[in-house]
């Protein structure tokens, strides 16, 4: 073993030994590991109660470590070369830690399986032994929500750790990057959050925070390692990193809290209870990591520019350790039952998070709010990364239309009054409401936010890669926008058969219901109809570059072809002879409601007439935008003709205007003739 692998194992053995240190310690002042004895199950036994949180810290390490390992290769490292077909591909230390991505991520899948046995003999109650001989493993995965979710960690595991070892282009490593972040995810939604009080905002945060800690955690602990280890691009890497971790940390903390006021609505609960004890442990350790960040951007960040990577190395790894000694907390939070409600749930809250509101009308629509974490989190972040874009053109001395700024701001606007509003209140248990939702969301809020042009003002806001031949994020938008998959997506063909295909898809299959009763599946549906309107829209009246322009006369034949369907899709709901989602409605119906069948009438009414609405908006500016393109048209020919003229030569648009005039003036002489 050379020095340098030497050190890297040194530092990893000691951020090993923090994080199992703080678990332990967590596990027992917390009381998870205690043996309970609940009447009518027996003791699954030492070996699940220790086993079972163990074995979820190895999985959120390698989890975390596999995450920064493939950042590391689609992202943080310069891509350099052009592979044999001429496309980039990934350079040799790229590949070195696509590679062990590819280990890490065998061991999250050998961790995950073990979770999923100890996960089974804890709610059996029943030793590990007798589980793995008998058939309750088989039985039992796919009736328990953890087993379904933990054999989908494996699954995902075992395909990145596969796939990791043949990729060499950093479109397909951020493919598995992408993998590897839903595989974070059903473990932890199917803990505490599934069952929290504001079950909404609970799954939510958890989304967030495992989201943003893998990166984070992953990524340091990566380039600690690449320090310590002496190689080179560290400047680069470490800079890329710090921009990514600011974001990083600001979800963790905003959705760490969240979290914990889900499962802990008194703050004295903070110190009163071994969950808000632990809670309490982490907010501490999440100031600490703050104080290493700030650190790191003032003091060592500058002197690794000063080629002084020692000081740098030293620092991460100690971080690295702090945040291994987090997540064993985070583990032993997650084992350690929340303080339970004061009062028993009624079964509507359990299903939508809160108690019924009253009879609906249109004050209460506007007026009650109802706070959704992540249309909140997505609607600012939108709204201050088009801000950001703005400003650094204008510092540049750029100008950017106001329009474009004001109508992103109005699709934004849009969003929050459907989904923070009263009509978010009343959408889960009214479908007339949810179809108000869903229009907005798919037909008009794509409207203004495709004129505001997103796309293009990040390419004009966004600085070209540093390095030549790499990718930063502005390369990264141009590849995509240039790919296949987009450029597939975004014919109008397409992207009209998604928006119209997919509205009777999803109601008109189980998948409705199945959306209405998980919050994730929820929140899909919602970012779908923005996407699927926004594709649509793009291609309309679309400003941002798109891969296929249609003619004007194009998009008016496919605006009229289109907008029938969402009348026959309105129709059809007001023809229904049962209910859609007949067991979700009848289980949150209110007393003062309409029968269930003559509210998804009024659905369908709304679906039948709402269509007039963006279809008229859209006619308006595609006059205006055919209008103005005439006219820019007629000025740059005036413009080549004029100095085709100068030149003494004769242009096309040039010998139009000379035959015009030539016919104008032999007309003038007829009629002279004539006159005479
Ligand atoms: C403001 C600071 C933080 C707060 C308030 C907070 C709070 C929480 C809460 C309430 C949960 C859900 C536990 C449950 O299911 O009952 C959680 C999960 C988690 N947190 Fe944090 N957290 C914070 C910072 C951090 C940091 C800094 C890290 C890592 C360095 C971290 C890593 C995790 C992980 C990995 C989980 C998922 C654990 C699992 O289910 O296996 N958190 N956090």
């Amino acid at each position: 073993m050379n020095a340098s692998t030497f050190r890297v194992v040194r530092v990893a053995l000691a951020a090993t030994i923090a994080a199992v240190a703080a678990l332990v310690a967590a596990l027992v002042l917390g009381g998870a590991v205690t043996e309970k004895i609940i009447p009518g199950l027996g003791d699954a036994g030492a070996l699940t109660r220790w086993g079972l949180p163990f074995s979820r810290l190895v999985m959120d390490l390698a989890a975390a470590l596999t995450v920064g390992a493939l950042i590391a290769a689609a992202a943080l490292l310069p891509v350099t070369g052009a592979g044999g077909s001429g496309r980039p591909s990934l350079s040799a230390p790229a590949l070195g830690y696509l590679r062990g991505a590819s280990w890490l991520a065998a061991l999250w899948a050998a961790a995950a399986a073990a979770n999923l046995v100890f996960t089974v003999s804890d709610v059996l109650g029943q030793p590990v032994g007798d589980i793995v001989t008998g058939s309750e493993l088989s039985s039992y995965v796919g009736q328990l929500p953890q087993g379904t979710a933990l054999m989908m960690v494996v699954l995902i595991t075992v395909v990145v750790a596969l796939l990791s070892r043949t990729t060499t282009t950093p479109a397909a490593a951020f493919g598995l990057l992408a993998l590897a972040i839903i595989a974070l995810l059903p473990a932890p939604l199917t803990g505490h959050s599934a069952s929290a009080a504001n079950h909404s905002v609970a799954v939510t945060g958890v989304a967030l925070h495992v989201g943003a800690v893998a990166p984070w955690v992953g990524g340091l602990a990566i380039l600690a390692a690449h320090a310590l280890a002496g190689r080179d691009r560290l400047g680069v890497m470490a800079a890329r990193f710090s921009r990514m971790a600011l974001w990083c940390y600001v979800i963790v903390g905003a959705s760490g809290l969240v979290n914990v006021i889900a499962r802990l609505p008194d703050p004295a609960q903070l110190v009163d209870t071994d969950y808000g004890r632990l809670a309490l442990g982490k907010i501490i350790a999440f100031a600490l990591l703050g104080w290493f960040g700030w650190w790191h951007r003032e003091r060592t960040l500058p002197r690794i520019e000063a080629r002084e990577t020692r000081a740098f190395a030293r620092f991460a790894s100690v971080e690295a350790a702090v945040m291994a000694a987090t997540m064993g907390l985070a583990v032993a939070l997650a084992r350690t039952a929340p303080p339970a409600p004061a009062e028993v749930e009624s079964t509507v809250k359990s299903l939508i998070g809160y108690d019924l509101p009253p009879k609906v009308n249109p004050a209460r629509l506007a007026t009650l709010w109802q706070f959704d974490f992540f249309f909140a989190a997505l609607v600012l972040v939108l709204g201050f990364v088009y801000v950001a874009g703005v400003l650094r053109l204008r510092r540049r001395g750029d100008s950017w239309p106001m329009g474009r700024t004001a109508a992103w701001f109005v699709g934004l606007l849009t969003i929050v009054a459907v989904t923070e509003t009263g009509v978010a209140t009343y959408a889960p248990i009214l479908f007339s409401v949810h179809m108000v939702q869903h229009m907005v969301l798919s037909m008009l809020t794509p409207i203004f936010l495709v004129v505001g042009a997103p796309v293009t003002l990040a390419l004009r806001a966004l600085k070209p890669a540093k390095v030549r031949g790499d990718r930063g994020p502005r390369e990264w938008l141009t590849a995509l926008l240039h790919s296949r998959y987009v450029s597939f997506v975004a014919h109008p063909g397409i992207a009209t058969v998604i928006f119209v295909a997919s509205t009777f898809t999803l109601y008109f299959t189980p998948l409705f219901e199945s959306a209405m009763r998980n919050h994730l599946g929820h929140i899909a549906m919602m970012v779908h109809f923005l996407v699927s309107g926004s594709l649509f829209y793009w291609v309309l009246i679309g400003i941002d570059p798109a891969p296929h322009k249609l003619p004007y006369p194009g998009r008016l034949i496919l605006l009229f072809v289109t907008m029938p369907f969402h009348a026959f899709f309105g129709i059809a709901l007001m023809n229904l002879g049962a209910p859609l989602a007949r067991a979700w409605y009848t289980a949150v119906h209110p007393d003062w409601g309409t029968p269930i069948l003559q509210d998804q009438h009024t659905g369908g009414a709304i679906a039948w007439g709402f269509g007039e609405i963006p279809t008229f908006i859209v006619l308006i500016f595609l006059a205006f935008q055919w209008f103005f393109d005439d006219q820019r048209r007629a000025r740059r020919e005036d413009r080549q003709a004029d100095r085709a003229a100068a030149r003494g030569e004769r242009s096309a648009a040039g010998d139009e205007l000379a035959a015009y005039n030539e016919r104008l003036a032999r007309l003038a002489k007829r009629e002279e003739e004539q006159a005479e």
